[in-house]
Formats: structure tokens, sequence, C-alpha cells
């Protein structure tokens, strides 16, 4: 039998997520929203699609909880998504009680499942998911690091006028203005990015990729980025549902590691069929861990002021 995941939310990005995976075959989705008919009528277009996808896999649309029960995977999109001049922080209050509410029902209803947080502030809101769902930390994360390095990677690509295949991007720390892109650890076919290219050239490239999602935002006016942000949050599910065991960039329960503790941050982990089953820690510099421990500042001031 195939496994199920619920996508929750069926906006931009959750909608495009769903897409994804169905058009995969490696899952059944069920795909959930409280707006009535959209989800359902999302589902079918995509259910119909599924021959010219040569894809088994089946997709519903629904407004009812009880059709999640018993996934194995739930990725949480619901909630705002940023407009012209908002940050990721101005968020926080409309998406709380959203995601809150989605992770009692998904407690309710899938508790064994391993859950993926989308929705903005991410760290926050995958801190929120922990806490309410009563999960182990192992099987709440976030999605946020696939998507900064794989913008960066873009950038650097047309930069170089290379495949951005032969591109490894690195970014840490919180999926916010504060994110802690790492040039030392992002290569070129292996050769560290501080080799190829001047100081100068990657601090503006950097500045971009900190820019990424608001820039996007400009040109939108109304919503934010999602198919990116879907093929990333594709990754982590592929990964986790195929035991892949990759090692990616997601926020996920740090207990001394880096030396944070108690808070969601971006880091590499290997993630599999238990979720994040490791977290890899790399050794960073003074400056680089100055800029983390600012990364988490920000985070662990949102939790409070939520008293998460
Ligand atoms: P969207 O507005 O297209 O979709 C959001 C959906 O959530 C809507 O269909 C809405 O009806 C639904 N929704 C609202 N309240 C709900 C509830 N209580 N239960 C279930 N569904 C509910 O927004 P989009 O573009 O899909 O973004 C979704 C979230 O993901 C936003 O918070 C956005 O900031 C965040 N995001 C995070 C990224 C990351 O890297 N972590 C990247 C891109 C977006
Ligand atoms: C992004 O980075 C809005 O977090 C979202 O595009």
């Amino acid at each position: 039998m195939k496994k199920k995941i619920s996508v929750i939310g069926a906006g931009n990005v959750g909608a495009t997520t769903a897409q994804l995976i169905v058009q995969s075959g490696i899952a059944d989705v069920v795909l959930f929203d409280i707006v009535e008919g959209m989800p359902q009528g999302k589902a079918l277009d995509m259910a119909e699609a599924c021959p010219l996808w040569n894809s088994a896999a089946t997709i519903r649309g629904t407004n009812r909880y009880a059709d999640t029960t018993g996934s194995d995977l739930v990725v949480v999109t619901a909630g705002l998504a940023r407009k012209p001049g908002m940050s990721r922080s101005d968020l926080l209050h409309a998406n709380v009680d959203i995601v809150r509410g989605a992770c009692m029902e998904i407690a309710k209803h899938s508790p064994n499942s391993i859950v993926i947080i989308v929705t903005n502030p991410m760290d926050v809101m995958a801190q929120l998911a922990w806490k309410t769902t009563e999960f182990s930390c192992r099987r709440v994360m976030g999605m946020g690091g696939i998507l900064d390095a794989s913008r960066l990677a873009a950038f650097l690509a047309w930069e170089l006028h290379i495949s951005p295949e032969d591109i490894e991007a690195v970014v840490l720390g919180g999926h916010g203005d504060d994110m802690l892109p790492l040039p030392r650890f992002t290569t070129v076919k292996g050769i560290p990015l501080t080799e190829i290219l001047p100081k100068k050239k990657i601090d503006s490239l950097i500045e971009r990729t900190r820019n990424g999602g608001a820039e996007i935002v400009s040109f939108l006016k109304s919503g934010s980025a999602y198919y990116a942000p879907a093929a990333s949050t594709f990754q982590m599910v592929k990964s986790i549902l195929l035991d892949e065991k990759r090692v990616l960039p997601c926020a996920a329960f740090l207990n001394g590691e880096y030396g944070i503790k108690d808070i969601y941050m971006g880091v590499p982990v290997i993630l599999g069929e238990k979720g994040v089953e490791k977290i890899v820690e790399v050794k960073l510099t003074k400056e680089e861990k100055a800029q983390f421990r600012k990364s988490s500042a920000t985070v662990k001031k949102l939790v409070e002021k939520l008293s998460i």
C-alpha cells in the first residue's frame, strides 16, 4: 500500500507540493483547506492529470480532518503569505492560531506522522508544532534552508554561467533576514566558492539570497514564492518517504548542537524514514558562530513572545 501524505493548506505552496508528490507517484495525497470546494477542485484537476503523468497515486481534496486520518507524513502550509513590505515575522500573529489548530488535528488524526512545517515564520511555527503535537522533535521539522540554498545556487549558476547541478550551496540559521549563507562550504564541483569569486561578488549574491523571498513578493504584489518552496518541500518529503537519508538543511530542534539549546534552527540533518535521524554539526568560525547566534536569538525572541 502506498504511503499517505496530507497537505494542510491548498494554496500556492500546498497545491504545488501536492502536485509534485502526486506527479512523482510516491504517495497518495489528501489536500485539506478550510475554503469549501477549493481543495476538492484542485485535487480533481490533479487526479485527471495522473494518466498523463503516468502516476498511479491518488489525490483527494477535503475540508474534513477526518479524511487525513492515519497519514504517514503531514505538510503544513496553511496560513497567510507575505504582502509587499511585510517580513516573515509579521505573519506570526495571523498564523499562530492556524498552525496550532492544524497541529491539534494532526496529533488527533495522525499520531504517528512526521510533520513538515512550511508556514511562516517557519522556525517559530516548527517549535509551535512540536509543542502542540507533543511528538518527538525528530518527527517535527521545518522547510527553509533548502529553499535559501537553492536560491543561492541559482544566483551562482547565473553569475558563473554553469549548471546549477554542479553547485552545492550551504545556508544555515533561521529562515529569515539573518539567515547564514556559508560561502566557505559552498562549492562548485568541490571547489570552494571563496576560491572562485571575489568577496565583494559573493557578498552581493548573499544579499540577494537574504532578500530572495522579498524580491519575489515585490513582483507578485500579492502572495509569495511557491514553485521553489514546493520543490524544496518535495525534497524533504522524498528523503523521508523513500528513506534516502539525504543531508539537507532543515529547521530542527537543537539540544546543545551548535551551542544552542531548546530552539528550532536551520542546520544540516540526515532525513530518513524516522524523520530527523541526525543533526550534522559543522565547525563554524567565530564570525559564523556570532551570526548563527544572532539568527537563533531572533527566533528565540519570537518563541518567548508566544510563550511556546
Ligand atoms: P496561500 O495564501 O496561497 O495559501 C494558504 C492557504 O492556507 C489558503 O488556501 C488558505 O485558505 C489556507 N488556510 C488558511 N487558514 C487555514 C486553516 N485554518 N486550515 C487550513 N488551511 C487554511 O499561501 P502560500 O503561498 O501557499 O503560503 C503558505 C504559507 O507558507 C505562508 O505562511 C508563507 O509565508 C509560507 N511560506 C514559507 C516558505 C518557507 O520557506 N518556509 C516558502 C513559501 C511560503
Ligand atoms: C520565501 O522565502 C516567503 O518564506 C518565503 O519566499
